[in-house]
């Protein structure tokens, strides 16, 4: 055998083991989903790497104010998660450690700050590795620009498409080879989850965005998929979008705020939406919340902000981002008059700000009196 034939047959039996695992992927997805019935709701909060431990001491002050009378009745307990730290992590060599994630999953909700991704290397991304671990599909990411009338709710795709063997490629001699997964179930909760969302909260319109000229199969079959899906939501209008002419909408200000809500594969998303973050004010400024049947994780949309830190700057990590997670995963547990306390606050403080960059203590004490 040649070695080019060689090499063809090595990555046709790991593309055959993928697809193996893929399929199993798939009967796990239709038989999961038990929530879990208790009493009291623990909220894991996670560091992570970075401005991290920074911004999240000022989530944590905040969440206990606010939280103050559920955690004294014990109706909510707040846990704090060791262990997911790029160091931790390098040394066990584990995007996120066993231990870590035993603990993560004796929690209902978690805050999480940011977590650093080696670039190349074999190590994933704690990010998709929570994702998938905890099966949170439906990446939300609320975008508002009140004087614009901007209010857009985006529905990402969170376990699959991109991602789901984003680190699992194969190389060969003088060339690199990765793949895309997009499945019936996957695609039909996250539009599911974008549609009742529509529904419950009287909007009119969803996006549906992908790249299916260019991606036939796997976009071909996530547009048919929300399509079908819209059927059963009468009244709800449904265009179909290419994401690079979204990309071109979201900055036409004669256009941008007819849209309201966004359903689009994994990657897509990711891009979408810090553009639609920069467009609020910087990817500072945007929450996300990664929803699943059991899970739900709640991040800031930003990175752990190296460059920050190498300038000496960290006192200065601008803890907004965190706080809006931080409001999305009180409305989450049903707590909407806490969330608008919150949101009010972070609104307020954004306009008492003068042109000097506050520090992050500042931000949290100027919060904490506004709540
Ligand atoms: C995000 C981030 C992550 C992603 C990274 C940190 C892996 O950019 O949450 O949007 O690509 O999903
Ligand atoms: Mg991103």
């Amino acid at each position: 055998m040649t070695e080019r034939e060689k090499y063809i047959e090595e990555c046709t039996e790991k593309f055959g083991e993928l697809l193996r695992e893929q399929m199993n992927r798939l009967d796990r997805m239709k038989s999961s989903g038990e929530k879990k019935e208790r009493g009291c709701t623990v909220i894991g909060l996670i560091d992570g790497d970075g401005i991290g431990p920074i911004i999240m001491k000022s989530a944590e002050s905040v969440l206990s104010k606010l939280l103050e009378k559920e955690i004294e009745e014990g109706s909510v307990a707040i846990k704090k998660i060791e262990g997911l730290t790029i160091d931790n992590r390098l040394r066990l060599g584990k995007a996120v450690p066993d231990e870590t994630l035993e603990q993560i999953k004796s929690c209902d909700v978690i805050l999480k700050g940011p977590t650093e991704t080696p670039k190349g290397g074999k190590m994933e991304s704690a990010n998709v590795t929570l994702r998938r671990e905890l099966d949170l599909f439906a990446n939300v990411r609320p975008i508002k620009v009140e004087e614009e009338k901007i209010d857009w709710t985006f529905f990402r795709e969170n376990t699959e498409g991109e991602y789901v063997l984003g680190s699992r490629g194969v190389e060969l001699p003088g060339m690199a080879v990765d793949f895309k997964v997009i499945t019936d179930s996957g695609t039909e909760r996250i539009a599911r989850a974008a549609f009742d969302f529509a529904k419950k909260n009287g909007k009119k319109n969803v996006a549906i965005v992908t790249k299916a000229n260019i991606m036939k199969k796997t976009d071909g079959k996530f547009s048919e998929i929300c399509n079908r899906i819209a059927e059963e939501y009468p009244g709800i209008e449904v265009s179909d979008w290419y994401v690079d002419i979204m990309a071109a909408n979201l900055v036409n200000p004669e256009i941008r705020n007819k849209f309201e809500v966004f359903v689009m594969p994994n990657l897509y998303g990711d891009i979408l939406t810090d553009e639609a973050a920069e467009i609020q004010g910087g990817v500072g400024t945007a929450g996300s919340a990664n929803i699943g049947q059991r899970y739900a994780m709640f991040e800031a949309i930003h990175g752990t902000a190296p460059r920050l830190i190498e300038e000496g700057l960290q006192d200065y990590a601008n803890p907004t981002s965190i706080l809006k997670a931080a409001a999305l995963l009180l409305s989450h547990l049903g707590l909407a008059d806490k969330a608008s306390r919150l949101e009010k606050a972070l609104t307020e403080m954004q306009a008492l700000r003068g042109n000097e960059t506050p520090k992050t203590e500042e931000i949290t004490s100027n919060i904490m009196r506004l709540l």
